[in-house]
């Protein structure tokens, strides 16, 4: 089999740096791509990715552009394109903008990688990978959102910095939207093996659950400037490569849930078992009572966004 043909739209922070993970991981051939305003911007990171490969030992061929010309027959489509937070401002303040973005984006894919495999990254998060999915008219398995896997690594940082343990050893879950109302599952948590309610006591990890909720307004709040991009780019390679390599990994995802959890129709974050197909399969947990609760308020939310993104993608 050739290598992957792997296209990150929106060349800023998170997609540059998913770019180089996904160059640095060989995971396939990388087609970086922007707005033609940005001019020559995104050949620049490119060729300045590539220059890091005879250092770093990699074989992967990164390419900028502004066309979608070149992203012709991709096998995944990452996309970034959108405006970042600023401090005060929520994801969902985006929603408007960036609906428009994923919009345009998501036409241009259509056409140019019909068969292709879209992860979508721009916030409000599970608004966008809906409006994805809408606009493509691609089967759900293959749209899919990143939101679980950064929000499971900062639960599971701060975890792992709160017991002195390798971050390698703490395996979490994280279910429902990319927002506030995220439901961290602490049932689900374990180091080594070991249920995390035998480490650590109900009040120290109800303030963990917090700050992982919070964990995206952290880093706004120190950069002052745009949000996180490191941690986010890196979730995304991890899916690339689940995708790339069929890992049939089990992580979170957005997941067009339709019976499942009885979502009724929208993108939302639950485990599934992602490999070369895109979402194999939603896995179903029973909730206990808490959790259910959280994860319908989640819903909830989710349901609320899109209805406001309809509305505003309306009155246009
Ligand atoms: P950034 O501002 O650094 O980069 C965004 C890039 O998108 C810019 O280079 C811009 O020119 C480009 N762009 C805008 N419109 C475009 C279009 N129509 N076609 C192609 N490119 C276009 O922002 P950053 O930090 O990279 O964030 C990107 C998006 O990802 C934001 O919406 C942010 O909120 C979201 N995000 C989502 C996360 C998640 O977990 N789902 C985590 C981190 C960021
Ligand atoms: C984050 O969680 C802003 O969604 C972005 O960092």
């Amino acid at each position: 089999m050739g290598r992957a043909k792997i296209t990150i739209v929106g060349a800023g922070n998170v997609g540059a740096t998913t770019a180089h993970w996904c160059a640095a991981g060989e995971l396939g051939d990388i087609v970086l791509l922007d707005i033609p305003q940005t001019e020559d911007m995104p050949k620049g990171k490119a060729l300045d990715l590539m220059e890091a490969s005879p250092v770093m030992g990699f074989d992967s061929n990164v390419t900028g552009t502004t066309s979608y010309e070149d992203t012709v027959d991709s096998d995944i489509v990452v996309i970034t394109a959108g405006l970042p937070r600023k401090p005060g401002m929520s994801r969902d303040d985006l929603l408007a903008t960036n609906a428009k973005i994923v919009t345009s984006v998501t036409t241009a894919v259509k056409e140019t990688s019909p068969d292709a495999i879209l992860i979508v990254v721009s916030n409000p998060l599970d608004a966008m990978v809906q409006q994805a999915l809408r606009v493509s008219g691609f089967p759900p398995a293959r749209v899919v959102g990143q939101a679980g896997v950064l929000d499971t690594a900062r639960y599971r940082t701060f975890l792992a910095i709160e017991l002195g343990v390798s971050v390698e050893d703490v395996s979490a879950l994280l279910m429902g939207g990319h927002g506030d109302t995220m439901v961290p599952m602490p049932s689900c948590t374990a180091v080594g093996g070991i249920p995390i309610r035998r480490l650590l006591n109900e009040e120290r990890l109800a303030e963990i659950v917090q700050r992982t909720r919070d964990g995206g307004a952290e880093i706004v709040g120190l950069l002052k400037t745009g949000s996180a991009y490191y941690a986010p780019a890196a979730a995304t390679a991890q899916m690339v490569e689940a995708i790339v390599r069929d890992k049939k990994r089990v992580i979170p995802c957005a997941a067009y849930c339709e019976q499942e959890y009885s979502v009724g129709g929208y993108y939302v974050g639950v485990p599934v078992v992602l490999g070369t197909g895109g979402v194999e399969r939603i896995i179903e947990l029973e909730l206990d009572a808490q959790e259910q609760s959280d994860f319908q308020t989640s819903v909830e939310h989710v349901k609320s966004l899109v209805s406001t993104m309809a509305d505003l993608l309306q009155a246009e």
